[in-house]
């Protein structure tokens, strides 16, 4: 399927690891000419840059002005934007809502929910420009799942969610698609990383981390297909939301979860 992405200008947030990297390689190797924002260039990232010519863009995005940056970097080089990915957030493991103070909700929020009202804020009149354009929000089960353990995050995966459904009422009438992918356990640094999820669900079950992430999350957390995610799934979904292919879709959610949430 030809997801007519050639000479698409796209920025990635979050886009060093995990899922933005694999979005950012994606929409690359789409023809997209893609500015990935992160604090960090990885070697991930680097080789994108070689192979595809993937831009970087050094941004804190959970400050105020950070995803302002980035999106004012790419419209220096590329004249335009016609997609975005709200992509950074992040989770640290709680015990529990007495665990999380005022500095901590205000730190989820800043990550995974003011980033992207922020870089949506700076890209929509670019967006808005061409009469063609793409949002897509990563946010996660949680927002609808919301587990004790990431409290704040859930909280701030759901304002993402419902933030989606309000863009996509105001600005798809003029040409901008806004849209939501909502994974479960994604094979990502958030899991991967040493001190990541998958050693906290090893110390608490047995075993080593890739073995918690290969049979005991997908166990605990009743994913059907009986494994996670891979981040590169996740771009595939994102490509073809992004593409005119979806040209009819949006204001809706995806869930890429194997089969967790059980609801309809
Ligand atoms: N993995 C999962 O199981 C899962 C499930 C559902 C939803 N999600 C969502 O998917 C998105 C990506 O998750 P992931 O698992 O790929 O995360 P990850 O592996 O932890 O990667 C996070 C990315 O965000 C960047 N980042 C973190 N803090 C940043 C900051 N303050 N400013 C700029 N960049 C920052 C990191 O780069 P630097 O450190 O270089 O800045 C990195 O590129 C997140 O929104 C997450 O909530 C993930």
């Amino acid at each position: 399927m030809d997801l007519e992405l050639g000479g698409k200008v796209a920025v990635v947030t979050g886009a060093s690891k995990g899922i933005g990297l694999a979005v950012a390689e994606r929409l690359a190797r789409e023809g997209a000419r893609v500015v990935a924002g992160s604090r960090t260039e990885t070697p991930g990232l680097a080789a994108l840059r070689d192979r595809h010519g993937v831009e970087f863009v050094a941004a804190d995005l959970a400050t105020a002005d950070g995803p302002e940056r980035l999106v004012r970097a790419a419209v220096e080089r590329h004249g335009r934007i016609d997609a975005l990915v709200n992509n950074v957030g992040g989770a640290v493991p709680r015990s529990g809502f007495l665990d999380v103070d005022d500095q901590g909700w205000q730190r989820a929020f800043d990550l995974t929910f003011f980033s992207a009202v922020r870089a949506t804020r700076a890209a929509l009149a670019h967006l808005l420009a061409h009469g063609d354009a793409a949002v897509v929000n990563i946010s996660s089960v949680n927002a609808r799942l919301p587990f004790p353990g990431v409290v704040e995050y859930s909280a701030a995966k759901a304002a993402l969610s419902n933030l989606t459904k309000a863009l996509s009422e105001e600005f798809a009438p003029r040409g901008v698609r806004v849209n939501a992918v909502a994974p479960g356990p994604v094979r990502t640094p958030f899991w991967t990383d040493p001190g990541g999820f998958a050693e906290a669900v090893a110390t608490e079950a047995g075993g080593t981390a890739q073995q918690a992430l290969d049979e005991e999350v997908p166990r605990q957390m009743g994913i059907s297909t009986g494994r996670v995610t891979e981040p590169e799934e996740v771009a595939d979904l994102v490509a073809f939301l992004v593409s005119r292919r979806a040209g009819n879709i949006s204001g809706a959610e995806f869930v890429i979860d194997g089969g967790q949430v059980k609801t309809t």
